[in-house]
């Protein structure tokens, strides 16, 4: 399989295309290359199953080739796949969209979320006539343009001009936003952050407690006045574009967004990832007052390019997405989410607790997507713990790194879910108080955002 890794490093940068993908983020027993997936499984060019709990970068939500999807996607396909004027499929699935997600009155397709967060930051200096961006410190990723990737450690091949213009404010501070339009006034166009990662919004509080509380969907309703809504506020007083992030919590909280379910009204937001079920749609959506600025209808008026691409509106993607909803609704996929992440979280606890390790191994966050932490002796997150947690979880079955639950994560999945933790937590525990070599096997997983290889 080396001679799979070297093949991939000799055509493509990086190795893949997602640098989340890379052989330097997994462990060196993970498969280099995979073939299939189905439901919640997923095949590896060397002959390995796997149960997938990546998910493709937790882009499928629903499960690996369900078969309505990718029957919608195929009709599309036969109906020439793309058009030269607007389809059919694009009005369906804008008008799907608008109805699905309250705020939002307009909404344009793209391939990438990248390029939808992107295309949001424009509209907002466009609204604003203002260029500074406030990005929230704590989440991790919002586009590969320079704009974002300019605030990260990879600063290289990007103007000082460009870097600039990003700033950085903590989440759960609202103070720290507030320094930031201080210090620059009238000149923040707008403050993009997601609505959760592995730290939720103050002001909600759940049911759970300890160290890294698992948030249910119990626990959100739209009467809690939380953190988004101090900063939905904050912004409006201030003449700041709130642009909300869904891209990982759109299409897993509920259909309607983490802005439903939290009773939020960004001025603009994002969506992508699960929206069709692995199908490459994101979109960037939001008020008209906002969005307006890219229409043409409007004689005179300054025009702003707003997202303009050839396969934007792909209409296999498309199909794939209306069906998404559709089988969504059907099946309640998000309530099911919620509750399959809770089952999934309660495992790893019980399973940590039996040994001895719930100081170490730690589950908990947004249910639907929930996250797991590896710590060292004095409590720190250690990538050489959760390395080799991973590469046990991958020797038993298990394509592990993130806790990305599918809805067609089966029993039998669980069942090799339970049996790989019993086999990789003895390990965890004996690296916990030995080191891991001599059980780590090559080197240990690496961040995304260093400088340096
Ligand atoms: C919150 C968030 N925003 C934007 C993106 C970018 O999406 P894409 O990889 O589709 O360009 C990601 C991808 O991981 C993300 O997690």
């Amino acid at each position: 399989m080396a001679e799979m890794r070297d093949r991939l490093l000799r055509v493509i940068p990086g190795g893949a295309h997602t640098y989340s993908r890379g052989f330097d983020v997994y462990p060196s027993n993970a498969p280099d290359v995979m073939v299939r997936g189905k439901g919640c499984r997923a095949w590896s060019a060397d002959d390995r199953e796997f149960v997938d709990l990546a998910m493709a970068l937790a882009s499928v939500g629903i499960g690996y080739a369900e078969e309505a999807i990718d029957e919608a996607a195929i009709a599309q396909i036969r109906n020439g796949n793309t058009a030269s004027r607007p389809s059919l499929v694009e009005l369906q699935a804008a008008e799907r969209f608008v109805d699905l997600v309250g705020p939002v009155d307009m909404v344009k397709f793209t391939k990438n979320g990248s390029t939808a967060v992107t295309a949001a930051i424009k509209l907002a200096r466009a609204h604003t006539g203002r260029i500074k961006v406030a990005r929230c410190r704590q989440h991790p990723f919002f586009s590969y343009d320079d704009w974002f990737i300019g605030s990260t450690a990879l600063k290289k091949g990007i103007p000082d001009a460009v870097i600039e213009n990003t700033l950085m404010f903590d989440f759960n501070d609202l103070d720290s936003l507030a320094a930031l339009v201080e210090s620059n006034p009238d000149e923040i166009a707008c403050v993009v952050m997601e609505p959760m990662t592995v730290l939720s919004p103050a002001g909600l509080p759940t049911a759970d407690s300890g160290p890294f509380p698992l948030v249910c969907r119990g626990d959100i309703g739209p009467g809690k006045r939380t953190f988004l809504h101090d900063v939905q506020a904050f912004c409006q007083a201030h003449g700041i574009v709130f642009v909300l992030d869904e891209m990982l919590t759109g299409f897993r909280w509920d259909l309607g967004g983490a802005q439903g379910m939290l009773g939020l009204e960004p001025d603009i937001s994002t969506f992508g990832k699960a929206m069709a079920n692995g199908f490459s749609v994101a979109c960037v959506a939001g008020k008209r007052e906002v969005m307006e600025h890219g229409s043409i209808e409007f004689s005179g008026r300054e025009r702003v390019f707003l997202l303009s691409t050839t396969h934007g509106a792909e209409m296999c993607g498309l199909g794939a997405f209306l069906e998404t909803v559709d089988f969504s609704i059907e099946h309640d996929v998000t309530g099911a989410l919620w509750s399959i992440g809770e089952r999934l979280v309660k495992l790893v606890r019980s399973k940590a607790a039996a040994h001895g390790l719930d100081q170490h191994v730690l589950a908990g966050g947004q249910a639907c997507r929930p996250g797991i932490m590896v710590l060292d002796r004095e409590g720190r997150p250690c990538d050489q713990l959760r390395s080799l947690m991973m590469q046990e979880m991958i020797a038993h079955g298990v394509l592990f790194g993130a806790l990305n639950p599918c809805y067609r994560l089966d029993e039998e999945a669980f069942e090799v879910i339970s049996t790989a933790l019993d086999h990789a937590l003895p390990v965890i525990d004996q690296g916990l108080a030995n080191g891991v070599d001599g059980l780590l096997q090559g080197e240990p997983v690496k961040p995304v955002f260093r400088q340096y290889n």
